[in-house]
């Protein structure tokens, strides 16, 4: 097995990903049962086997990778592991993870002699969730899944009970009760049946608890709570709301380099004071943020050339697009591609959206704007800052993971929450600027307008934060 991490490996990688960096869920991973001896079934293993060994070492360089840390950090521990056969052999492990006092910019391996602090806050222990998928016989290794949490000293945790109609309710069960009804009311949810309300009810509790730690741990300004997506777990968040070909963006054909800004950024600035920007849109269940991001731009290159805003379609992005994925994913490079084959946009109103993939109905006649090309922007947060001012709003992605808390304020989540080489959702940036001091970035998302402050997220800005600097991009209107 190569352990060695290369191009083509993280690519691979980035292709079978689903990874999450989630407190949730981390404690039922734990203890997800084993069926022992049934065939496929995953067994454990003896913390000291030499393959398991191997796997631990690939899922510590893929984490060091994916982490922007200045130290490296090493497996400390192996809480529990177990393998499944599959096509290949596909790990489980639960280990601590701890800061080392080599600095990255120092050491080009992850070697022994990284020790790590002596003193245990210094260390800062995390404890991962990795799954790793190896086909020995290609000599591949992925990293499928990676979960972190910080760990926290052991204490009881407090599990509020759900009552059950026959349970005399607790104070504690009594609010989460409110609050789940609150919930119902406020985004007009029914449930089919008791059982499907109960299940919601505990899914809303975790995810409530999720919100907690978020909150605990934000760096910035933001609120995170109750949300419209409350009642959902992650993977139905993921499957309904995100995009997974944004994870593949690697692979995305290489673009143009965006001929650079010719002034430094002012210090802040928002296209929606000067028209340039649509009101808020709602991709509803359907994986299509790419097409949302993409007509966003345009509609802003479309307003610096004519001085016209429209509203353009993205249903036609999502039925004729035959390069992407419709309500699967897309890629916004893609995007630009298909709409000059098609030849442009129409409108939203001439072709409206369903948030499902129908039949192409795409007419030259009805084409009120194109394109001639596009470009990719640089990485660095300031030149795109720059470049925004000068061109337009610009179509950006970034890993959502807090976005499904948020509620208002300047967020900025621990990087282990926002692996910024994990990005699986496209927005749009429209401004910048600072509030009290602290830096953000102006998101319009298309998850409509009771989402987060009337539609927008507001993230920080200045540290690549959730991988927002790692695939700006633009179409160009000659
Ligand atoms: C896998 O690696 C081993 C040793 O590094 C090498 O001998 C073998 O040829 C490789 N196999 C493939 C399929 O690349
Ligand atoms: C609430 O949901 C029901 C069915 O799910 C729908 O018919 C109704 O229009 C919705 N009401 C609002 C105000 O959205
Ligand atoms: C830009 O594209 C449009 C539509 O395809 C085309 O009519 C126009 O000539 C192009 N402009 C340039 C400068 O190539």
């Amino acid at each position: 097995m190569e352990v060695q991490l290369s191009r083509c490996h993280l690519v691979i990688a980035c292709f079978v990903l689903a990874v999450v960096c989630s407190a949730r869920a981390l404690e039922d991973d734990l203890d997800r049962p084993l069926i022992p001896g049934a065939p496929g079934a995953p067994v454990r293993l003896s913390l000291t086997d030499p393959e398991l060994m191997k796997a631990v070492k690939f899922a510590e360089e893929r984490y060091n990778v994916g982490s922007n840390g200045l130290h490296i950090r090493r497996v400390s521990k192996i809480i529990s592991a177990s393998k499944q056969l599959v096509k290949g052999v596909r790990y489980s492990i639960t280990v601590e993870i701890g800061r080392t006092q080599c600095k990255k910019s120092e050491v080009l391996d992850i070697s022994e002699a990284c020790e790590f602090f002596p003193e245990s806050h210094k260390q800062k222990t995390e404890v991962c969730l990795f799954e790793v998928w190896d086909i020995p016989w290609q000599n591949k290794s992925t990293l499928l899944k990676q979960k972190c949490q910080p760990a926290v000293p052991k204490e009881t945790p407090k599990i509020v009970r759900i009552p059950l109609s026959k349970d005399k309710p607790t104070k504690e069960s009594l609010e989460l009760l409110t609050m789940f009804k609150d919930f119902m009311v406020k985004y007009n949810r029914t449930y089919s049946s008791q059982e499907e309300a109960e299940k919601r009810l505990h899914i809303f509790q975790k995810n409530l608890k999720t919100a907690e730690t978020l909150q605990s741990l934000d760096q910035g300004t933001a609120e995170y709570g109750v949300t419209k997506f409350s009642d959902l777990t992650e993977d139905e968040f993921r499957m309904m709301y995100l995009n997974p070909m944004l994870s593949q963006w690697s692979l995305q054909k290489k673009m143009k380099p965006a001929a650079p800004a010719s002034k430094a950024a002012p210090e802040s600035w928002d296209w929606r004071e000067h028209g340039a920007v649509s009101p808020v849109k709602n991709q509803g269940m359907c994986g299509s943020c790419w097409a949302f991001s993409v007509t966003g731009n345009i509609e802003g290159q479309w307003f610096k050339k004519t001085g016209q805003l429209l509203s353009l379609s993205e249903q036609e992005l999502v039925d004729c697009d035959k390069l992407d994925q419709a309500c699967g994913g897309g890629l916004p490079s893609n995007a630009y591609e298909a709409i000059e084959t098609l030849g442009g946009l129409e409108t939203e109103t001439d072709y409206s959206y369903t948030g499902h993939k129908q039949r192409c109905g795409f007419s030259t006649g009805k084409v009120v704007a194109y394109i001639n090309s596009s470009v990719e922007l640089p990485k660095e947060e300031n030149d795109i800052a720059a470049w925004l001012v000068e061109n337009g709003p610009v179509s950006a992605a970034l890993n959502a993971f807090a976005m499904q808390f948020y509620r208002k304020g300047i967020s900025h989540p621990l990087k282990i929450f926002c692996n910024p080489w994990m990005i699986d959702h496209a927005v749009l940036l429209v401004g910048y600027g600072e509030r009290n001091g602290i830096p953000f970035w102006t998101i319009k998302n298309s998850w409509g307008e009771d989402y987060g402050e009337q539609g927008y997220y507001y993230l920080y800005r200045g540290s690549g934060l959730c991988g927002i600097n790692k695939m700006c991009s633009s179409a160009l209107v000659n």
